[in-house]
């Protein structure tokens, strides 16, 4: 009788089983990680498989199946939410610089924030349009397919230990005023002050399944794209693209790229080195 034999880590295998279990996530759930870049999916899924007390990828797709309480948890593991308020702030000094002045010539501003997690980049370019005289004229769409840190983001409330941090964000990224005239503190956390609130839609949506829903001036997606795989990125750059209106500006993390897109010839190049580009055709 044959013995049965774990799969190889990275194996003919394993793939098939991570591969039936995607497959299985999105005809029972609706969510769609078949895209995902490979190499980071799988880590997340062992690690996964070890909390469940598995010990393969056909033992976690049994329990995933049947248990939605277990899905949320594989949903929160292989969604990395990590962000902060002015994360890499040399952007946003590129965007003062290089995007605002455009805008100004615009009576309405649509932006999206694709992928936005708790909110705190969202929050970021409340305050940034706010500075610029721009917010009030402004709607920001904040979307992300978690529909766990939408609500935390809806809160409004960020954890005092980290102000320090974006405080020095703030600055560094050409922030005018003091930063914590933005929020107040209460109860042990730092709540955002409601006007940042008022012109922010926080909405659930999946990049790798939903269509596009508006048209917009900019879009911002960072830290996001680096987790698909090529084929995903490409299928998400043409949503992007048709979300835009003509001379709208698409905003990219710093290892994030148009290239490899049949699309790059249809942007110019705002600030290659901050991944700002604009469409122009
Ligand atoms: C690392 S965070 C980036 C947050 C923020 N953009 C930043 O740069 O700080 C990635 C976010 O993308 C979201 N995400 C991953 N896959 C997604 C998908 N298919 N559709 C929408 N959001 C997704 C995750 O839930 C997570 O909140």
């Amino acid at each position: 009788m044959a013995v049965p034999v774990a799969p190889q880590p990275g194996g003919e295998l394993e793939r098939i089983e991570i591969e039936l279990l995607l497959e299985g996530i999105e005809r029972h759930y609706g969510f769609d990680f078949r895209g995902y870049a490979l190499g980071s999916l799988r880590r997340r899924l062992w690690r996964m498989a070890a909390e469940e007390n598995v010990e393969s990828i056909s033992g976690l797709q049994e329990k995933v199946l049947h248990d939605p309480a277990a899905m949320e948890r594989l949903l929160s593991g292989l969604s990395v939410n990590v962000t902060s308020m002015f994360r890499d702030p040399t952007f946003f000094v590129a965007f003062r610089e290089q995007v605002i002045p455009l805008l100004r010539t615009y009576p309405f501003i649509r932006v999206w924030n694709a992928g936005c997690s708790t909110g705190e980049e969202t929050f970021s370019f409340a305050i940034l349009l706010e500075e610029e005289g721009l917010y009030e004229r402004s709607r920001i769409y904040a979307t992300d397919f978690n529909a766990d840190v939408l609500s935390r983001a809806r809160a409004g409330e960020f954890g005092l230990d980290r102000m320090q941090e974006y405080t020095q964000n703030y600055q560094q990224a050409g922030g005018t005023r003091e930063f914590s005239a933005y929020y107040s503190v209460e109860s042990g956390h730092a709540k955002l002050d409601d006007r940042l609130t008022e012109h922010v839609v926080f909405a659930q949506h999946n990049l790798a399944s939903d269509r596009s829903f508006n048209e917009f001036n900019v879009v911002l997606c960072r830290n996001v794209l680096i987790y698909f795989g090529r084929d995903l990125q490409r299928r998400v750059h043409r949503l992007f693209y048709d979300s835009l209106a003509r001379f709208g500006v698409l905003g990219l993390g710093q290892k994030e790229t148009l290239r490899f897109t049949d699309l790059e010839d249809r942007y110019e190049e705002l600030d290659p080195r901050e991944k700002l580009y604009r469409r122009v055709d």
